[in-house]
């Protein structure tokens, strides 16, 4: 934190620096009640990591991280692709197949595309068709490590504040979480509500501001430098 907060102050933030944590701005950003005594989940899944957090009383009361979100499911897409079909596709071609065809659970209607990329052996252009079955089978690894990252944060949660998210749900925000039926996904697997921010690609930045507005409400979730 010292470290983050030197750079700021180097880069010319007035001193002294304030610091949010990511999952504090980003259930500040959707709405949960951090001040308050009840225990609130937020699952962030951006595009390196997925951020698993239970704030209650203004502070992180158990937290994890896994290097595992969006940036993962595009790879899976590629070895998938890669090794089932010969083909090897770019990682702006991965990442839009994940945002049009893939998804965690089953859809009420499963589609067929094409996938249009480079043949491994010729080297040349090549198209094969695939189906949003075929890309969640893909996805299935990175997923299921997501989903694990919450239920183990869950796990140890205290009981009181686990009631609490039972009660309440769990949010679920930052790009990843757009991935079709993750909701319904995780749903099923913790047996707890699951709720989607408003505008998962914004819940931090949306928090951050929140908190500089009510700066003096939220004095207790920064930090402030020393100096
Ligand atoms: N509709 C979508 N479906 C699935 N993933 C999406 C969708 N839109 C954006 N993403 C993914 O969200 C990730 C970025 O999310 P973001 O919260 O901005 O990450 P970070 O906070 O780590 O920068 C990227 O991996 C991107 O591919
Ligand atoms: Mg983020």
């Amino acid at each position: 934190q010292r470290a983050v907060r030197e750079a700021a102050e180097y880069a010319g933030a007035r001193r002294p620096a304030y610091i949010i944590e990511e999952p504090m701005a980003a259930a500040i950003g959707v709405g949960l009640p951090v001040q308050e005594p009840t225990g609130s989940m937020v699952v962030d899944v951006g595009g390196g990591t997925t951020e698993v957090a239970v704030i209650s009383l203004g502070g992180i009361v158990t937290s994890s991280s896994v290097p595992v979100a969006g940036d993962e499911l595009d790879e899976a897409i590629i070895s998938w692709v890669k090794k089932e079909h010969g083909l090897a596709l770019g990682e702006r071609t991965a990442e839009e197949v994940k945002t049009s065809l893939g998804s965690a659970w089953p859809l009420e209607q499963e589609l067929s595309a094409e996938l249009r990329g480079r043949d491994l052996v010729s080297g040349l252009p090549k198209t094969v068709v695939t189906t949003t079955e075929e890309i969640r089978e893909a996805l299935e690894e990175p997923v299921s490590a997501i989903i694990d990252a919450v239920k183990v944060t869950l796990d140890t949660t205290p009981p009181e504040l686990a009631a609490d998210v039972m009660e309440r749900g769990i949010v679920l925000t930052g790009g990843g979480a757009l991935l079709l039926g993750l909701r319904e996904r995780l749903e099923s697997e913790t047996g707890m509500p699951v709720l989607m921010a408003d505008d998962p690609l914004k819940s931090v930045v949306l928090g951050s501001g929140r908190s500089l507005e009510a700066f003096e409400a939220l004095r207790g979730v920064l930090f402030a430098s020393s100096r």
